[in-house]
Parts: structure tokens; C-alpha cells; sequence
């Protein structure tokens, strides 16, 4: 029985530890899942239309890219995934999500994160 505490113990810190590499509360789940299967898709490493994690830009920049470039910059761009226009496939709160999450982890944040 002791043992097992111990092993209890061991895992519990085990997935502590883990939790806190990438930080993930219910919401930044939801716009970090969202991030990577709307952004990342055309954003990953080498793709054309260039690489854009969270950290790519600072807190103002994600800012200013959600007011006023998305639209204009994704304007006809077709989801690869859901196959019609991007920004007709992610509703609003969606988006806010996602902007959540670009802008808790961008480069200048407290928690820069290059996962998406
Ligand atoms: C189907 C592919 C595709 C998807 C999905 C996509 N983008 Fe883009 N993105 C592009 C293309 C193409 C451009 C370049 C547009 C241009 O050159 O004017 C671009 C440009 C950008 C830029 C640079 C804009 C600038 O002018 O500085 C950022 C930042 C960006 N995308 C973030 C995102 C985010 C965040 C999402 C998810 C909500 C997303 N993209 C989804 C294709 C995509």
C-alpha cells in the first residue's frame, strides 16, 4: 500500500509538471485546439503563406492583426479542412477564442508558447 502512495504521488507531480509546460485551463484548450486545426494548418513551420505560432507576433500585434487584418488577409482563403471560406466556417466566439489564446501566449506574455 505504501508503495503505491508513492507511485500515486510520483504521477500526480508527473502530470503537475506537464500541466504547467503547456498551461491549459478549459479555455485556452478550447482556443489553443482551435488555433492549431484553423491557423496552424496554413501557418506551420515552412508552409508558404509563412510559419505563425502565438510567440510569432507580441500581445499589440495579435491585437492589431485580429481587427484589422484578418478579414482582409483571409478575405478568400478556403479552409483546407472544412473546404469553404475560413472565416464563414469559425464563428465569432471562436475567433475570440482563438485570439484568447494568440494573445495569453504571445511573445511578450508570461507564458510564450510555440505550441499550436
Ligand atoms: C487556408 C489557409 C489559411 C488559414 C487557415 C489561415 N491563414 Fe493566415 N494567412 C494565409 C495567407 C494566404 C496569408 C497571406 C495573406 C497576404 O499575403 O495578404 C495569411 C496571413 C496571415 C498573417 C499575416 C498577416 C499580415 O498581413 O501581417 C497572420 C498573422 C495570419 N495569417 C494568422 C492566421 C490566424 C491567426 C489564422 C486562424 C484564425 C489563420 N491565419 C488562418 C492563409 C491562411
Amino acid at each position: 500500500m505504501r508503495r503505491l502512495n508513492f507511485w500515486l504521488l510520483t504521477l500526480s507531480i508527473a502530470c503537475t509538471l506537464m500541466i504547467g509546460a503547456c498551461p491549459a485551463s478549459a479555455q485556452a484548450l478550447n482556443g489553443k485546439e482551435m488555433y492549431r486545426n484553423n491557423c496552424k494548418v496554413c501557418h506551420d513551420k515552412g508552409s508558404a503563406q509563412g510559419q505563425y505560432t502565438p510567440m510569432t507576433l507580441t500581445q499589440d500585434q495579435w491585437r492589431n492583426f485580429f481587427k484589422l487584418k484578418l478579414a482582409s488577409a483571409h478575405k478568400s482563403v478556403i479552409h483546407p479542412k472544412g473546404g469553404g471560406k475560413l472565416l464563414e466556417q469559425i464563428t465569432p466566439d471562436q475567433m475570440k477564442a482563438i485570439q484568447r489564446f494568440a494573445i495569453d501566449h504571445a511573445a511578450d506574455s508570461e507564458q510564450p508558447a510555440i505550441c499550436g
